[in-house]
């Protein structure tokens, strides 16, 4: 983006600081001013990096190319009035206000021509405020909300949003009015449900408030007068979300009053399921050879939605590059070296599930020949290669909701994840190996399987696989186990969706 001449942030606090870090590191503009109430303020935001100077004074916005408004919502509007005499022609001014429709109405009213205004708003922050708590990283992955009204110019919005682009932010570009129905439901409602929670709660009883209460009143800290202004400002929109939700809150008390047991169900059901739905969620399902986990897996990921991450494949795959480049699998340090060059990564197909691509070639088809599935354990031991698979399996899963699949996925790879252990008495393994090998072509199969020799084969591979030094299979405590012997496909999909 082309580099602004002077950049002025009016509010230097979380957010106004925020941004100034950003500007300031990628080098955004040839001067950050900062506009503050307090000296203190200006002291502050010079010595963290976040502007190059600043002053007290709203006429020192002069000579700005860019002014960002990060005042309390309440004070945007007269901020710009009061600016307007010092403004150049061609400048540009953006806020970051939580609420839209009255502040651009009431903006493009008052500003002279030639000098634009474009809205934005930032789902970043936090309960804590001021210069102190400012961070370079507060935008990376938030979503940030810029505003179209009739009136935006469309070279000014391009630069806002080149601006936004820099902090790491996805930008969303929708109307004022859009702007204000989303945020009323999503984020000025929860601050007056932490607050009834908060008010309704007997002062005598507080004491024992645990995580789960702490979790959902956390944002009653936030800074009063700020919450006191979205009020007023969104007051129709935040109004309607509160409707919706009393109308909830009537809805379950009538149920527990009157011990509907099914209808109480019902929507703890219907909450859980939205929630998994729009929540980031990982599940790890780790067991060994034949428990179940591939097809679980997948069918557990169409049905939510999700990812569906097949870290055998992935060994499978170096395996396979290993044999193709006819490496000799005792030379450790060659696997590695090869390991190292070697990019892996799926691409989420609708009709296919997910794809394997070994350096950019879909190799699916040759992955699950016996000769792989009897060389992996050289390749699965090594510590290094293990590292590489690891620091892959988790740039795949990183922003989508995924279900791995593996041994180490949740003693390892996701410790946050919600972990399942599935087993099966060896009998039932082999007798669903052998199965599976009957349904395969020929070139796959190799000889032709007979059951003892599978029970044998799946006992070698339960043991290379359990005593291995590096993240071996073990089922880790916080793990639902799952024994899957007697059990279909559907009622182990059916069990893992109850214990999420
Ligand atoms: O799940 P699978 O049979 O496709 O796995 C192939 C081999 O890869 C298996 O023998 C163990 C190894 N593996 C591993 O060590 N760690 C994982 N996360 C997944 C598989």
């Amino acid at each position: 983006m082309k580099k602004f001449n002077k950049i002025t942030i009016i509010g230097t606090g979380l957010i106004g600081g925020s941004l100034g870090l950003v500007i300031k590191r990628k080098r955004l503009a040839k001067e950050v001013f900062g506009i503050a109430k307090h000296q203190k303020t200006i002291e502050e935001a010079i010595k963290l990096g976040a502007i190059d100077k600043g002053s007290l004074k709203l006429r020192d916005v002069r000579e700005s190319e860019l002014i960002i408004v990060c005042t309390p919502v309440g004070e945007i509007v007269h901020t710009v009035q009061k600016i307007i005499p010092f403004l150049s022609q061609g400048c540009l001014i953006t806020d970051v206000g939580s609420a839209k429709k009255r502040i651009t109405q009431e903006i493009e009213k008052i500003l002279p021509r030639g000098i634009h205004f474009v809205g934005g708003h930032p789902l970043a922050g936090s309960e804590k405020r001021g210069i102190e708590s400012a961070r370079i990283e507060l935008f990376a992955n938030s979503v940030t909300f810029l505003i179209k009204s009739k009136g935006t110019d469309i070279t000014a919005l391009k630069k806002i949003e080149q601006l936004w682009e820099e902090t790491g932010s996805r930008i969303k570009i929708i109307s004022a009015a859009m702007h204000d129905k989303i945020v009323a439901e999503i984020s000025h409602l929860p601050h007056i449900a932490a607050v009834g929670l908060v008010n309704s709660a007997s002062n005598r009883y507080l004491k024992y408030a645990a995580k789960g209460w702490k979790d959902l009143t956390r944002i009653a800290l936030s800074d009063v007068l700020l919450r006191k202004d979205i009020c007023l400002d969104n007051k129709e929109e935040i109004g309607r979300a509160l409707g919706g939700f009393i109308e909830h809150l009537i809805i379950m008390r009538d149920l527990i009053q009157k011990g509907n047991s099914q209808g109480i169900t019902k929507e703890f059901k219907k909450a859980r399921q939205k929630k998994l739905k729009q929540e980031r969620i990982i599940i790890a399902i780790d067991g060994p050879a034949g428990a179940g986990k591939s097809v679980v897996s997948q069918k557990l990921a169409a049905k939510l939605g999700f990812g569906y991450l097949d870290t055998g494949a992935m060994y499978r795959a170096i395996t396979l590059k290993a044999i193709k480049q006819k490496i000799d699998l005792t030379n450790e340090a060659r696997l590695i070296k090869m390991s190292q060059q070697t990019e892996i990564d799926f691409v989420f197909k609708k009709e296919k599930g997910a794809v394997l691509l070994l350096d950019g070639k879909d190799v699916h088809r040759e992955l699950r020949k016996e000769e792989i599935t009897n060389k992996v354990f050289y390749l699965a031991k090594l510590p290094k290669i293990r590292k590489r698979m690891v620091s892959l399996q988790r740039k795949i899963g990183e922003g989508r909701d995924i279900v791995a699949e593996g041994r180490d996925m949740g003693s390892v790879v996701f410790p946050q994840a919600k972990k399942f252990y599935l087993d099966a008495s060896i009998k039932e393994r082999a007798k669903r190996r052998y199965k599976q090998l009957l349904t395969q072509p020929l070139g796959l199969r190799g000889e032709k399987p007979s059951s003892k020799k599978i029970e044998q084969d799946i006992k070698i591979r339960d043991k290379k696989d359990s005593e291995r030094k590096v993240a071996p299979l073990k089922r880790v405590k916080d793990a639902v186990y799952i024994d899957t012997t007697e059990m279909s496909i559907k009622q182990v999909v059916k069990r893992i969706l109850d214990n999420l």
